[in-house]
């Protein structure tokens, strides 16, 4: 069936500053594994380089990358939300970094010129995009000879048992998840496709929780409960119904126990 325009110009999910926080703070708090210490690795940033943040949320990556490249290097970090954008510049001037933040939607080209950057780094945001194909052209575009684009996102078997309580509770198919359906399928065939040594590295992070609240705290900031709810009503049915779950579980076995899947995929313009 033919998408209506409206349909078509629908995001496939729109982040709130509160719920991205929320989330953030939560793989803080109960995430054995710090996501950047492997990020970091794997992109390899050098002092002095041009690197171009897309979808940077409040700066969870773009912060260490300008600790990194420092005064001699740049780093422009651009999103599709403002609110999220002001709360990154927040960070920013807390973290004493100069970043140039840049309110885009990555669905149309960037006004730099070809090969102004060294490097390109897309985490959790590249599946949010439409036409992937025409965004990893304009990518590579971005990138001088011899850059490298990194790319973050689920697998699909992220948090796998978070997706099968979800499941018993509402009884219903799960909702589409952009992440787990397209980044290590789709994304990762197109950058195949455009660049060389492609690389794919696998990240496993449990989230351990010992109380039902700091679960719920989680649960209810996740893509899979936000887009399963569309009113308060539902949303505290929801709650309370895995809340009860939870209970149970961690009565049961002393705690609770999430493994974040994650992929990171490195590869350079040659
Ligand atoms: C899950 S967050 C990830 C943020 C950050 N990279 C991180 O890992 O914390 C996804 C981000 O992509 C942004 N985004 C979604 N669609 C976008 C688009 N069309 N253009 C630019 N950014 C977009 C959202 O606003 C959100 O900040």
């Amino acid at each position: 069936m033919k998408q209506s325009n409206s349909e078509a110009d629908k995001p496939l999910f729109k982040e709130k500053r509160t719920t991205l926080s929320a989330r953030i703070d939560a793989h803080k708090k109960f995430s054995k594994l710090e996501i950047n210490d492997w990020i970091l690795k794997i992109i390899n940033l050098k002092p002095g380089e041009k690197i171009l943040d897309v979808g940077c949320g409040t700066g969870k990556q773009a912060i260490p990358y300008k600790k990194i490249v420092g005064n001699s290097g740049i780093v422009i970090a651009t999103d599709i939300s403002e609110e999220i954008l002001n709360e990154a510049k927040e960070k920013a001037k807390t973290a004493n970094v100069s970043i140039q933040f840049i309110l885009h939607d990555a669905n149309n080209p960037f006004e730099y010129s070809d090969g102004y950057f060294d490097v390109i780094s897309c985490c959790f945001a590249i599946y949010y995009l439409k036409n992937l194909e025409k965004v990893i052209k304009e990518f590579k575009r971005l990138l001088r000879l011899g850059g490298r684009i990194f790319l973050a996102g689920p697998t699909p078997q992220n948090a796998q048992l978070l997706h099968d309580l979800h499941k018993k509770i509402t009884k219903k198919t799960l909702p589409y998840m952009p992440g787990k359906s397209r980044f290590m399928s789709e994304v990762l065939t197109l950058i195949q496709k455009y660049f060389q040594d492609v690389k794919v590295e696998i990240f496993k992070n449990p989230l351990v929780f010992h109380d039902a609240n700091s679960f719920l705290e989680y649960y209810t900031s996740t893509g899979l409960f936000l887009n399963s709810v569309e009113n308060d009503n539902e949303r505290e049915n929801l709650k309370e119904a895995m809340k009860i779950e939870i209970q149970k579980w961690i009565h049961e076995k002393g705690k609770i126990e999430i493994v974040k899947e994650v992929g990171g995929i490195i590869a350079y313009k040659k």
